[in-house]
């Protein structure tokens, strides 16, 4: 055990696959969408709109990595805010969500148990905001690095690159960012494909995938290994420290960072331009004028429509036999 504060180890105990509990506090861990309604958090009873293994692969990345520092997007209803705060004992864990109100569960909880300095919730705060994500990043981890960075909040294309570009240059060289639920654009069946959450018009969530593992051939030092499953990627970050800032020009951003590996230079010249961070700090220009990116997924994996940033893809597969488009 190392640092200040003795850290705790507590496991999940697994009732069944949807009812777990970390020391006195018990989850309900789904992400039916009937659920997420209708069950509400209480400060000893949190809905965790998660699936088991999103939990399990947590308690690895507690087993294996030294995580103290977490950012986590999307608060929802607290659960995740509470898995985290039992599981890694973290010395410091900001917790960002849109919506306004303070979520009252989380607020007891964090009361209940000593958590003020440690466990800070911003409401009100859209992940893509670079003013607001910006200003709360230089506060809380002014002399720190992030351990462990945790994307679940819009899922949607711009806003995940966005806060990637801003929270990225704050983790810790080997740290890790995962992102949640990657593949809303792919899954199979009328939930995901027909849900109002995820309109036809916007862009995948994928595109990010794909850029982020453009990175990782070309900028090993920035990202060193991407891991992906049916529900998310987790991002290993090289020995690189890229500037914080982004607003101050200073940083590196994706794309501006996909620019200066060079091979990429000719065909994403025109993204940089646009992808300099404006006052909104949306990286509007996004990979849907990329186009190595769309000749890939033609190429390789499968068609897509990206023919501007508007036009969202979907994966009808190709050159594979199995797939959604084939059921
Ligand atoms: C899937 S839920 C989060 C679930 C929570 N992490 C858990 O595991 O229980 C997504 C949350 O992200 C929030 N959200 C949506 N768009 C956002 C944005 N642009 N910035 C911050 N939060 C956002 C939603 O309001 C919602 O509460």
């Amino acid at each position: 055990m190392t640092g200040a504060i003795a850290r705790q180890r507590l496991n999940p105990h697994w009732v069944d696959e949807k009812q777990m509990a970390i020391g006195d506090v018990s989850f309900v861990v789904t992400f039916d969408l009937d659920d997420l309604k209708s069950y509400d958090s209480s400060s000893k009873r949190f809905l965790l709109g998660k699936a088991r293994p999103m939990v399990d692969a947590m308690v690895e990345i507690r087993d294996h990595e030294d995580i103290r520092t977490i950012v986590d997007l999307g608060i929802f209803k607290g659960g995740s805010v509470a898995l985290y705060a039992k599981l890694f004992d973290p010395e410091k864990l900001v917790a960002i969500e849109i919506l306004p109100d303070p979520v009252p569960a989380l607020s007891e909880f964090i009361a209940r148990e000593g958590l003020d300095a440690r466990v800070k919730p911003y409401y009100g705060v859209s992940q893509a905001d670079a003013a607001r994500v910006e200003a709360i990043l230089a506060s809380e981890f002014r002399d720190q690095d992030v351990d462990l960075v945790v994307d679940d909040a819009s899922h949607y294309y711009s806003e995940t690159r966005a806060s990637f570009n801003l929270i990225f240059p704050y983790l810790r060289p080997g740290g890790i960012y995962v992102v949640e639920d990657w593949g809303w654009a792919h899954w199979a069946g009328d939930t995901w494909q027909k849900s109002e959450a995820f309109p036809q018009f916007l862009p995948a969530l994928s595109n990010l995938l794909v850029e982020v593992c453009m990175l990782c051939a070309s900028r090993p030092d920035l990202i060193s290994s991407v891991h992906v499953t049916a529900s998310t990627f987790v991002i290993r970050k090289g020995d690189a420290r890229p500037p914080r800032q982004v607003r101050s020009g200073r940083a590196l951003s994706l794309s501006r960072a996909l620019v200066q590996a060079g091979p990429l230079k000719a065909r994403m010249a025109a993204i940089d331009a646009a992808d300099s961070v404006g006052s909104s700090g949306l990286h509007t220009a996004a990979l849907a004028s990329h186009n190595g990116f769309r000749q890939a997924w033609r190429n390789g994996i499968c068609s897509v429509s990206t023919t501007n940033p508007s036009v969202r893809c979907r994966a009808r597969p190709q050159s594979l036999v199995f797939g959604p488009g084939d059921r």
